[in-house]
């Protein structure tokens, strides 16, 4: 046992916590980070892993978790602003004593395997994801998220402190991590609660949360994170998917409203024409929610006790006036005025110029079942506004967050993909169609086309977003 343990000041009592807080929180569309992250921390399923402090092998799993967090954050230098949470430990499990055990490589896998990384969300916000869960599923205390890490691609220095080291050198260890003396005994105390080194040691929870809070946000001084959240956004809308239709667009999407009371809420979406003007043609342009179905929260989601729902819109669009903004109105029918839920006054823009000139179509697309081989992908339709379609090109990149690797460092793939006009979807209403195959392990999409000199992009399609509304075909060769 190091000279730091027996240091360790034994305190306080754990107590129930979550921060409630009275406003709202709203951020403005298209956040694609806070909005993932929003999701992967109320919604996502990271958390069933460690739900209920599970054990591995000798210890927990949120026990590896954390350590794995720290071992990672370990390689920060206060003096030059390098290192810290950036999955460098990914590289850096060839050390010896200093990364030694199974808990490693199995914590990353854990993370490989629940294919969260994203282009916009490293294997690193995924760490610190973790560790929120793990502190949570085992009695700790919430600690507000933050992301925008950035993943390393080679090891950072050896830092990590080693038990037979003396004090003076772990304090000096700790020092150059960004942490002073008392910090150190406290994070160290917060941390090995969670191990099999010492039951006896906790810290008030507010401590730990904010040590374990920095350590989390220990970064390269270039990373910016975002603020952190503490509690579910209001009014996360669903990107919407779209498909070309006999001179109209249909656009689907979905807002989740946090239903605080016993209220019924209803909920109507509107939009303008590409001039911006509200002038309604015949198909309309408001329509209320097609259904509105309870979401289930993760652990972290119930602590909140709101319920959310998510009211799900299919609008039809006159193709000619086309759409350049919408909104929604939430009426808790309940005397008190409607809620306008608007982007903080811009509406939910389209942002493309003309808007829609670029998309993958949600109707022609489609999965595909090989019956002999059982196994699934997707036929991607991609519409694009043009019709000099001899001198068009439209490219896929496709990107896969699971590694195959048998140990880490396990990194996400993306692969180009050249699409070609689609025979069985002949030019149509200004559009010409192209399309591709990709394999049912992609997650996101960027999609690129050159019609006529122009060139449109649409980044970060959601895949799995979208394979909800796929028709899936089945065909046996
Ligand atoms: C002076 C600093 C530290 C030293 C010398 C140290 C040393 C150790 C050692 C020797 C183990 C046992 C590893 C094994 O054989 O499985 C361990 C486990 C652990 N450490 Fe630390 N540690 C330090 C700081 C921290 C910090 C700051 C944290 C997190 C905030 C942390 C979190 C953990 C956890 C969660 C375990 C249990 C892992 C498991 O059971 O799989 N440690 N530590
Ligand atoms: C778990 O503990 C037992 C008994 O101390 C030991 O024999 C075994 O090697 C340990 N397993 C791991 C994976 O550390
Ligand atoms: C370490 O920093 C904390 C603030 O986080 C401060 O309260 C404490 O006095 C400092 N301790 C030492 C030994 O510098
Ligand atoms: C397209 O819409 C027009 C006008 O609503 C309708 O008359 C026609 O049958 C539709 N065609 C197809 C193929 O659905
Ligand atoms: C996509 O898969 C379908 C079904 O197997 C096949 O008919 C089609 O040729 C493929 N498309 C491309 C662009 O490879």
């Amino acid at each position: 046992m190091s000279q730091l343990f027996q240091f360790l000041v034994i305190s306080s009592t754990l107590a129930g916590y979550y921060a409630q807080s009275v406003s709202n929180p709203t951020f403005q569309w298209p956040n694609t980070l806070l909005k993932y992250a929003d999701k992967q921390l109320f919604e996502g399923q990271l958390s069933e892993l460690v739900s209920g402090c599970p054990p591995r092998e000798n210890t927990t799993i949120p026990a590896q978790w954390v350590r794995l967090a720290y071992h990672d954050m370990a390689t920060y230098d206060v003096s030059t602003g390098a290192g810290g949470l950036d999955a460098s430990i990914q590289y850096e499990l060839n050390r010896g004593a200093q990364n030694i055990g199974e808990g490693m490589p199995q914590t990353l896998s854990d993370f490989n395997s629940d294919a969260l990384v994203t282009p916009f969300f490293g294997m690193a916000d995924v760490i610190a994801l973790g560790t929120v869960f793990a502190v949570s599923s085992c009695g700790g205390p919430f600690i507000p998220y933050s992301a925008g890490r950035v993943d390393a691609t080679e090891g950072g220095p050896a830092t990590v402190p080693e038990p037979q080291q003396d004090l003076a050198t772990h304090i000096q260890l700790f020092q150059q991590q960004g942490f002073n003396q008392t910090e150190m005994i406290g994070l160290v105390a917060c941390g090995h609660t969670l191990g099999a080194s010492d039951k006896r040691i906790s810290l008030r929870f507010e401590t730990c949360g904010t040590l374990l809070q920095r350590m989390l946000n220990t970064v390269p001084s270039t990373v910016s994170l975002t603020d952190p959240i503490t509690e579910p956004f209001n009014y996360v809308i669903n990107d919407p998917l779209l498909s070309y239709q006999n001179t109209t667009f249909i656009l689907l999407t979905a807002l989740r409203v946090l239903h605080p009371t016993d209220t019924s809420p209803t909920v109507t979406m509107f939009w303008v024409d590409q001039e911006g003007d509200s002038v309604c043609p015949s198909t309309g342009c408001s329509i209320p929610s097609s259904s509105s179905d309870p979401l289930a929260f993760n652990e972290i989601g119930i602590q909140v006790g709101v319920t959310p729902i998510r009211y799900s819109f299919k609008a039809t669009i006159d193709a000619t006036s086309s759409i350049s903004n919408f909104w929604f109105e939430v009426n808790n029918n309940d005397g008190s005025d409607p809620i306008i839920v608007d982007n903080g006054g811009t509406g939910f823009v389209l942002e493309q110029d003309p808007a829609l000139s670029l998309f993958v179509d949600i109707d022609r697309s489609e999965g595909v079942v090989l019956l002999d081989s059982n196994t699934e992908f997707f036929r991607i339709v991609v519409a694009v506004l043009g019709d000099a379609a001899s001198a068009s090109t439209a490219t896929l990149t496709a990107f896969t967050p699971i590694s195959t690797a048998t140990a880490p460092p396990f990194l996400p793939t993306t692969t180009l993909i050249n699409l070609i006009l689609d025979d069985s979807n002949p030019p149509e209403g200004g559009f010409i169609f192209f399309t591709g195959n990709v394999s049912n392990s992609v997650t996101y999409l960027d999609v690129s086309a050159t019609v006529d000199d122009t060139t449109y992009t649409v980044q970060n399609f959601d895949v799995n977003a979208a394979a909800q509304f796929l028709t899936f075909v089945e065909i046996s060769s």
